[in-house]
C-alpha cells in the first residue's frame, strides 16, 4: 500500500496538484497557525524559520505508517532545502523500512534539496525516486 504525504502553501498548491499524479491514500501536512496568504510574507516568514531550523507545529494527522510499505513524501523546496512543515512531519512521524519516494516542487532552486532530505530519513528505508518539478513540469 502507498501513502502519499503532501505539504503545499502556495496559491498555486503546486504540490499538491503534483502529489495528486501519483496513486495512494493521500494526507495533508497542515501547519497548526493559519498559513499567510501572500508571497512575500511567505517567503519572509516560512523562508527565515526553514534558514533558522526552526521548530514549527503541524496539526495532528490520522496516519498509521504501518499499513504502507511505500510512501511518497511531496513539498515544496524552501530556502533551497527540505522545509520546516516536512522536517516537522519527519521528526514526529517514524518513517522506517519503507520505499521512500521524495518529490519536490520548485521554481529551479534545488541544489541541497535531497541531501537536506535524506539527513531526516532513517537508514533502515529505502530511497527509490527523487523527483523535480520545477513549475509543475517534472525536470528530474
Ligand atoms: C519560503 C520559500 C522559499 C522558497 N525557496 C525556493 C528555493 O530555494 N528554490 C526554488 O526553486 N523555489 C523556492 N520557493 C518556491 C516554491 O518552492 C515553489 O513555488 C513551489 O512550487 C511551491 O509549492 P506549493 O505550491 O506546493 O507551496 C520558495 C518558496 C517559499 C515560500
Amino acid at each position: 500500500m502507498k501513502a502519499i504525504i503532501v505539504h503545499s502553501t502556495s496559491s498555486k498548491e503546486m504540490s499538491l496538484k503534483i502529489a495528486k499524479n501519483y496513486e495512494g491514500e493521500m494526507y495533508r501536512i497542515e501547519h497548526l497557525k493559519p498559513v499567510y496568504k501572500s508571497r512575500f510574507a511567505q517567503l519572509f516568514f516560512y523562508g527565515f524559520q526553514t534558514v533558522t531550523n526552526k521548530s514549527v507545529k503541524i496539526k495532528p494527522m490520522d496516519i498509521d505508517l504501518s499499513k504502507y510499505d511505500e510512501v511518497y513524501l511531496v513539498s515544496p523546496v524552501w530556502a533551497g532545502r527540505i522545509n520546516a512543515y516536512m522536517k516537522a512531519f519527519l521528526k514526529q512521524y517514524q518513517i522506517k523500512n519503507k520505499k521512500v519516494h521524495i518529490i519536490a516542487s520548485c521554481e529551479g532552486g534545488y541544489k541541497n534539496y535531497f541531501i537536506t532530505f535524506r539527513a531526516f530519513l532513517d537508514p533502515s528505508n529505502e530511497i527509490v525516486e527523487e523527483a523535480v518539478y520545477v513549475n509543475n513540469e517534472l525536470v528530474k
